[in-house]
């Protein structure tokens, strides 16, 4: 069974073909069993909360997403890799008056998400259960404010530096889909990944605006953060502003 396979534990919901990409994705998109209401919240809650058009199957074409369609009004903010999705759902509960698309593979934490959105209901959040390079792909130029990276996966190891969403793999479109001015913040508890980070990200067009010890204001605690302090490591938060026009690479 290859890692993009449906695990037997998952319920078969065409929701979850969403999970499907034709690209290499080296990360889990399975964890251990979900539990049983983990599987009634995906058979239930995905199919209405999830962004439509974003896999290959059910828009091969790679047509252009019309975001009028999301729930909510106002800006648009995405939050890539949301894990458990604490950051997503509390960000979402405070910024009522903005619109939230988190993307996010591994299906156990898009079912912890669905379990938080329940007990507490938001109604300007989408979902794309799936890779953020299929969702860079269909969304519009220009129309995201404000974009969170936290705690992405660090790829250690030297071979796999490349691997990291901090690469023109993901950056170049992520300038696309940006407006000018728009916040780009990453959390960090790897100084390696920091490190790329200030390298890479600038040369993307996204100037530095800072890089702090201290986290943003309305920072809300991921559990991989709390996995990070726990261990010793000390985060770092990283602020950057798109501009008007990409430097020449
Ligand atoms: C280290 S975890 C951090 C999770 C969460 N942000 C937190 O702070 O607890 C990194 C997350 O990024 C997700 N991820 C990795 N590659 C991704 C991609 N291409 N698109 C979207 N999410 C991705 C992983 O599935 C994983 O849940």
């Amino acid at each position: 069974m290859s890692d993009t396979d449906p695990k037997p534990d998952l319920p078969p919901h065409p929701a979850l073909t969403a999970l499907r990409t034709h690209r290499n994705f080296y990360g889990r998109v399975h964890g251990k069993t979900l539990r049983p209401s983990q599987k009634i919240y995906l058979a239930n809650d995905l199919a209405e909360l999830r962004l439509r058009g974003v896999s290959f199957d059910e828009n091969p074409d790679r047509r252009v997403l019309d975001l009028a369609k999301l729930p909510g009004q106002g800006e648009i903010w995405l939050e890539v890799g949301f894990g458990g999705g604490e950051h997503l759902a509390a960000m979402a509960g405070r910024y009522s008056q903005v619109r939230f698309i988190g993307c996010e593979p591994f299906v156990n934490g898009v079912a912890m998400l669905l379990g938080l959105l329940r007990r507490n209901p938001v109604a300007n959040t989408a979902i794309h259960p799936g890779d953020a390079r299929d969702l860079f792909d269909v969304l519009p130029d220009g129309c995201l404010h404000k974009v969170f990276l936290n705690y992405p996966d660090p790829w250690p190891k030297a071979r796999h530096h490349r691997r990291r969403f901090v690469t023109p793999e993901h950056l170049d479109p992520l300038f696309r889909i940006t407006v000018p001015g728009a916040e780009f913040r990453v959390a960090t508890d790897i100084p390696d990944y920091a490190r790329q980070t200030l390298e890479e990200v600038p040369l993307a067009g996204f100037a530095l605006v800072s890089d702090s010890g201290v986290a943003w204001d309305d920072w809300v605690p991921t559990r991989y953060e709390t996995k990070a302090l726990r261990e010793g490591r000390t985060p770092r938060y990283m602020t950057f502003r798109r501009a008007e026009t990409r430097p020449q690479r």
